[in-house]
């Protein structure tokens, strides 16, 4: 399969996530802006991935009359972040949707087997009946994203969507095979992940730039 072909991959085309995330991307956007930025892009992706949720006419009243109008019903939402650099995406879709339950996984890689390890899972008691979007800035092996999602399907959730802010191919096609039923919300694919699991050309290492560290 092209990788970039992922059967349920929506690129977020728009002009402002575009120009925002060009920003971001450059070497000399400073900590402030960036973390300014990425909220911004992360209520725009918010609003974006929740295009599709039910709603159903209530009745209430205007200060002038009485009137049925839409609300969302159904399913309610939780984000889950993937530490760290989640986080960064989470609190701006928070300000779209503040009463979303926020969950964290965290997890390091195995210096030998490079793959995931978890080290800590925090979800609200309810995740199963919520739709989850799982969160992470940069898709970069896939691994992680892969591994979080494995994690909440087996803790019940069956309405996953996941949303970074960049892709890798190979992040893209690690989900493709391992999870083809969640639909991947992404601003940009890149080029290419390097040998040290860089996405290129990329905005390099979203946590040290959201949280100012080296
Ligand atoms: N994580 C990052 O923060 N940046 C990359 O390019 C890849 C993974």
């Amino acid at each position: 399969m092209d990788p970039v072909n992922h059967p349920r991959l929506t690129l977020l085309t728009h002009p402002l996530v575009q120009h925002k995330l060009t920003i971001m991307r450059r070497r000399e956007t400073s900590t402030g802006e960036f973390r300014a930025l990425a909220r911004e892009i992360s209520l725009l992706m918010a609003y974006e991935l929740t295009r599709d949720l039910p709603v159903r006419d209530v009745p209430i009243d205007t200060p002038l009359e009485p009137m049925m109008a839409p609300a969302i019903v159904g399913k309610k939402l939780c984000i889950v972040s993937i530490l760290r650099a989640g986080d960064g995406i989470a609190s701006g879709m928070l300000d779209l949707v503040p009463s979303a339950r926020v969950g964290h996984i965290g997890m390091y890689r195995d210096p030998i087997t490079k793959r995931p390890v978890e080290y800590l899972l925090k979800l609200p008691e309810d995740v199963a009946e919520r739709l989850v979007i799982v969160v992470d800035p940069m898709l970069a092996t896939g691994y992680s994203a892969a591994a979080a999602l494995e994690r909440l399907k087996a803790a019940g959730c069956a309405n996953l969507r996941f949303a970074c802010l960049l892709a890798a191919p190979e992040g893209v096609s690690v989900l493709a095979r391992t999870h083809p039923d969640v639909p991947v919300y992404a601003c940009a694919v890149d080029r290419v992940l390097d040998e040290h699991a860089y996405i290129r050309p990329g905005l390099g290492d979203a946590g040290d730039r959201l949280f100012g560290t080296k």
